[in-house]
């Protein structure tokens, strides 16, 4: 990988954009009109177990028909969730010497840094990202953990806890949709890798001709999403165009990632998105991505392949989620970028 330059401190120092993160290709692509508005299913996820399957089915229908979605309800405490919020911003509202005591190591993507670069052409994004892994727990490098603010390992450690019960919690009433045992799905994420992508996407001047996230699905399982600030910019690719998604105050946007698609043998879709930047504010975002085991072969479910008594063909490779991210980059599934985690 290539060295980036900081986007914060670009961004405060000069209003001049460098070439490499201007794309003549947005003009054409960029959705502004409210015409455009859909939203995304919201899914009362105090409703699932309800008597009429009525939300369950709602559930179904967003992983099938939209693989983005947003939950309402969802148990994890606001506290915890304003907390995480306040920490992060705090995190990267520190001069540059205290977020370098959590820097990305030589090749990894780990800590504070920026999305990596194989060539010195390739386009950047106009952001800065802070990624920690969170779960298991002997896979954390608590020396990349910030310490400023005070509490912001306590803090990430509670919402790390959450979000992974969530994600079960979610992707149990998925294998009931499916069809499965949920252990048959849920097993498979036994001492996965939880990771947690903490974005920051500075003000641009240019910020039609910049991304702050380039157009990509996710590699996850399944990734929980929030919005830190009021500042909107997260779109996906719905029927061919750019759709803006709407956060709801206290909701979690759900999105499936390509390990989910693949099981679910293309039945539930891992959605193409991208965030786009603020012209006059900073936008802050976190992702947690929730993954299968790394060593687990990773395929369409064998229940899955038999419907109504018929053995369907499976769409896809079995690959373990270690490999595939080893691929990252290199591959596309369906037509997709492959992306992040
Ligand atoms: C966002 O900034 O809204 C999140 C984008 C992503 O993690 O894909
Ligand atoms: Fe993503």
């Amino acid at each position: 990988s290539l060295p980036v330059p900081n986007v914060q401190q670009l961004a405060s120092s000069s209003n001049v954009v460098p070439i490499r993160y201007i794309r003549p290709e947005l003009k054409l692509q960029r959705v502004s009109s409210d015409d455009e508005y859909v939203q995304v299913p919201v899914v009362d996820m105090s409703k699932l177990d309800g008597n009429d399957g009525g939300e369950l089915a709602k559930l179904h229908s967003a992983c099938r028909d939209w693989g983005f979605f947003q939950v309402i309800n969802h148990g994890v405490g606001e506290g915890v969730i304003l907390k995480m919020k306040a920490d992060i911003q705090e995190f990267f509202s520190q001069p540059i010497q205290v977020k370098m005591d959590s820097a990305q190591l030589p090749d990894s993507i780990e800590g504070y840094g920026q999305a990596f670069v194989v060539s010195e052409e390739q386009k950047l994004d106009w952001g800065d990202m802070l990624f920690i892994i969170t779960q298991p727990i002997n896979r954390r490098n608590v020396g990349l953990w910030p310490k400023i603010p005070s509490s912001f390992r306590a803090t990430l450690e509670q919402y790390s806890t959450e979000l992974e019960k969530l994600a079960r919690c979610l992707l149990t009433s998925m294998a009931r949709n499916l069809g499965l045992e949920s252990e048959k799905l849920l097993t498979t994420f036994n001492e996965g890798l939880q990771g947690m992508r903490m974005n920051y996407y500075p003000p641009c001047e240019q910020a039609n001709k910049v991304i702050g996230l380039a157009p990509h699905s996710d590699g996850s399982g399944l990734t929980l999403l929030t919005q830190v600030n009021e500042v909107q910019g997260l779109q996906i690719r719905k029927d061919g165009k750019w759709v803006p998604i709407h956060p709801i105050q206290g909701a979690f946007i759900v999105n499936i990632g390509d390990m989910i698609e693949i099981m679910s043998n293309g039945e539930y879709k891992s959605i193409e998105h991208r965030a786009i930047v603020n012209h006059k504010k900073e936008r802050l975002s976190i992702a947690a991505f929730h993954n299968p085991n790394a060593n687990v072969m990773i395929g369409p479910l064998p229940d899955i392949l038999i419907k109504d008594q018929k053995q369907q063909a499976a769409k896809y490779k079995s690959i373990s989620h270690q490999d595939y991210m080893k691929l990252a980059g290199k591959i596309k599934l369906d037509g997709k970028d492959k992306g992040f985690i």
